[in-house]
Parts: structure tokens; C-alpha cells; sequence
């Protein structure tokens, strides 16, 4: 039997860049909870779309609650969350959008797994580094006030591991430094990598 594929019918990413005009790819944001990723990541997305650019934010927010309901935080499971992440940011480069992902993705295996799925040369780990004294302190979601208090178990960078990337493609230490800084060495970043396209 003959095969007709439909791939070749298909918009390619490559048509939908050019529409956009501009190159997609993946701004994976790796940090403790309450480093600032997410705060980072939408402000990112804003001034990115201010300037014509068209991005997405990922986080746990519009993912744990959805999607991934069904996950929690033992390591399997967060292999799981990342894995499906990694898939669903795939779907968004292929659309030709900047997609912006802000998982802690604790280990190296994690984040390695993300990068395959995602393609070597589309993935960029950005470590949001904060100190975990920093993060504690300012406690947003007074979530390491319960976890010392042993009220929840598995929490990263009190019992359960985070491991400082090696790889990292980007490292924002946002302890010394505005938001409006932070923000702007990744959209620096981003706008370089794409400026060649
Ligand atoms: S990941 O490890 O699977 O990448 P993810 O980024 O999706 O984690 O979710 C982290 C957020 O979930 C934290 O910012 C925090 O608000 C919340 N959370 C709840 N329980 C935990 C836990 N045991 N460890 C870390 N974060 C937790």
C-alpha cells in the first residue's frame, strides 16, 4: 500500500517563524522555589511581546494545575511533570513561539531529559540563581516555613536535592540585583540568539 504522508502539506516551523518573524526556541528556567523564575519568566514574556515578539510562559501555575493535576514531588514524579513540559514546549517551538519554561527541574538527569526532547540546539538552561538562605527568607509562598516544620516532606533544598546546573546556557544571580536587571540579561540573551536567524 502506498503511503501518503501529510507532513509535507503541513505549515513547517519554519514558515510559521517567518510569519512571526522571528526564530522560536526554549528558555528553560532552573531554580529553587522562590528564586524568582516565574517572576522573571513573565516579565520576560511582556517586554518580549511589547517588542513584537511572541512568547509563552510555562509554569507551574498553568501546568500542575492542569495537565499534570495528577503529579506530585517525589523525583518520579517530577521526572514525569518535566517530561511532559518538555513535550508540550516542543509543540511550541514547532508553532515558531518563544516558549519560556520556569520549573525548578531539580536535577541534572531531569534537565537533561528536557534538553533531549527538546533538541540541543533549541534549548537554553537559564539558572536563576538565587542562594537558598535568600529564598527562604523571603518565603513568598510561606511554603519553607512549613517545610522546616516538617509539614512538608520533599522539599527542595530542604530534604530533597537541587543540583546547581553545570550546563547552564545563562546564570541570573538575582540576589544583587533588580528585577528590571534580570529581565534584561535574559531578553539580551534571547534577542542575540535570534538575531542571526
Ligand atoms: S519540579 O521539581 O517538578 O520542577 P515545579 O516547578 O513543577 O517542580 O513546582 C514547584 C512549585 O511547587 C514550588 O514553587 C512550590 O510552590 C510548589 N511545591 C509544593 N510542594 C513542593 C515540594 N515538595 N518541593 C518543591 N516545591 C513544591
Amino acid at each position: 500500500m502506498h503511503i501518503h504522508p501529510i507532513y509535507d502539506k503541513m505549515l513547517n516551523r519554519s514558515e510559521r517563524q517567518k510569519a512571526l518573524h522571528q526564530k522560536s526556541l526554549v528558555l528553560w528556567f532552573t531554580g529553587l522555589s522562590g528564586s524568582g523564575k516565574s517572576t522573571i519568566a513573565v516579565a520576560l514574556e511582556r517586554e518580549l511581546f511589547s517588542q513584537g515578539y511572541v512568547a509563552q510562559v510555562l509554569d507551574g501555575d498553568n501546568i500542575r494545575h492542569g495537565i499534570n493535576s495528577n503529579l506530585g514531588f517525589s523525583l518520579e514524579d517530577r521526572y514525569e511533570n518535566i517530561r511532559r513540559i518538555a513535550e508540550i514546549a516542543k509543540l511550541y517551538l514547532e508553532s515558531g513561539i518563544i516558549a519560556i519554561c520556569s520549573f525548578i527541574s531539580p536535577t541534572r538527569e531531569i534537565r537533561k531529559m528536557a534538553r533531549d526532547i527538546i533538541g540541543d540546539k533549541d534549548f537554553f538552561e537559564v539558572y536563576i540563581d538565587t542562594p537558598l538562605e535568600v529564598c527562604e527568607q523571603r518565603d513568598v509562598k510561606g511554603l519553607y516555613k512549613k517545610a522546616r516544620a516538617g509539614e512538608i516532606k520533599g522539599f527542595t533544598g530542604i530534604d530533597s536535592p537541587y543540583e546547581v546546573p553545570k550546563l547552564a546556557d545563562l546564570t541570573i544571580m538575582t540576589a544583587n540585583q533588580t528585577l528590571e536587571d534580570s529581565v534584561r540579561e535574559v531578553k539580551e540573551f534571547t534577542k542575540n540568539i535570534i538575531k542571526g536567524y
